[in-house]
């Protein structure tokens, strides 16, 4: 049996439309009420980033330090979006042509790979909230992809400890750009100049780029449990980052430990790793683009053009005036 997923799921592609005053499509909005109504633990653990910030690489780093010596098979069996439920994702009612598509799906490959291999969230409707709540694990570890304004208030009530990433707006931008051609449930790409000016203007599925990490430093500063890290911190120095983790998290782990951890999630072995690399899902279109793409800091320079460049940096020293918030877009 052929399947072409390119054609068949991504027909349904939804539409971006403004949810207090943020763009957002409704796999992210359709759970609301019950989102909001979560109910954090004080050791939940959120992991909260602008999506393509390096999400799922600090998810795999965090999932290690907790888990990796005391359960390391969930790490070769359950795949990283249901170890670390995505909170706000809802598929409620899938419609019958992309229910259809995911069936094919199924019966393509279930001949092909072993039955524990698939998210059992994919059977049925899918809540990252209700995925969260039913966590076995201490801590949870959580992910959202909430502007800090929209996050359950129990995780403010609770003084959780989050764990924000942030990802220079440039290649950030050039990550999401790609990612939104692979995956069904984000709206359309499009061209790339035409996406270049969504981007600045904020019509990017969580909302503007800049409101997103200025929202959530401008929090830091009066609730000091976030972690605030940067993806080209992460690049730069791996085991220096864990380190700081663990400090943030009151982890004790010896140097062995944090090299380990720090090798187990360099790139090329995420990439490769079916349970990290979101190569079990059937909404991303992997013969597009990959989700683990390029890895690199500074990819936006084969994308950007000398204009777009110049539109691009004019644009944001008017939207980034804190001096204290600094980004490595220059690398
Ligand atoms: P690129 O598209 O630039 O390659 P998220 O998890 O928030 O969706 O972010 C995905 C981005 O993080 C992708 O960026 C992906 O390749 C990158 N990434 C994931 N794991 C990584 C790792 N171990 N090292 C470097 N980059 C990683």
């Amino acid at each position: 049996m052929s399947l072409n997923p390119e054609k068949a799921i991504l027909s349904t592609r939804p539409e971006l439309f403004d949810f207090h005053g943020v763009s957002m499509t409704h796999y992210f909005t359709d759970n609301w009420e019950n989102v909001q109504n979560f109910q954090a633990r004080p050791d939940d653990i959120l992991i909260a980033t602008y999506p393509k910030a390096g999400t799922t690489w600090v998810s795999q780093i965090l999932d290690l330090l907790y888990f990796g010596q005391t359960c390391p098979e969930r790490h070769n069996n359950i795949p990283i979006y249901e170890r670390v439920p995505f909170l706000e994702i809802a598929i409620p009612s899938l419609d019958l042509g992309y229910q259809s598509v995911i069936s094919l799906w199924l019966c393509y490959h279930v001949t092909c790979f072993p039955y524990q291999r698939f998210p059992y969230s994919m059977f049925t409707p899918h809540a990252g909230k209700d995925l969260a709540d039913k966590l076995p694990t201490t801590p949870r570890l959580i992910k959202t992809h909430f502007p800090v304004q929209f996050v359950p208030k129990s995780f403010w009530e609770q003084n959780c400890r989050i764990v924000y990433v942030a990802r220079n707006a440039k290649d950030n931008m050039v990550s999401f750009f790609h990612f939104d051609r692979m995956i069904a449930i984000q709206p359309e790409a499009g061209e790339w100049n035409n996406y270049f000016h969504r981007f600045l203007e904020g019509q990017m599925v969580f909302g503007s780029w800049y409101d997103h990490v200025n929202g959530w430093w401008k929090k830091k500063q009066n609730y000091s449990n976030i972690h605030y890290m940067f993806y080209e911190d992460m690049i730069e120095d791996t085991e220096r980052e864990i380190d700081k983790l663990c400090s943030f998290l009151g982890l004790s782990r010896s140097a062995e430990e944090r090299k380990m951890i720090s090798g187990g999630v360099q790139f090329d072995k995420m990439k490769k790793n079916e349970m990290a690399n979101y190569s079990t899902l059937p909404v991303m279109d992997f013969k597009i683009s990959p989700f683990m793409r390029k890895g690199k800091v500074g990819d936006w320079k084969n994308h950007f053009t000398v204009a777009q460049n110049e539109v691009f940096d004019e644009d944001y020293k008017k939207k980034m005036k804190d001096p204290t918030l600094q980004f490595h877009t220059e690398i």
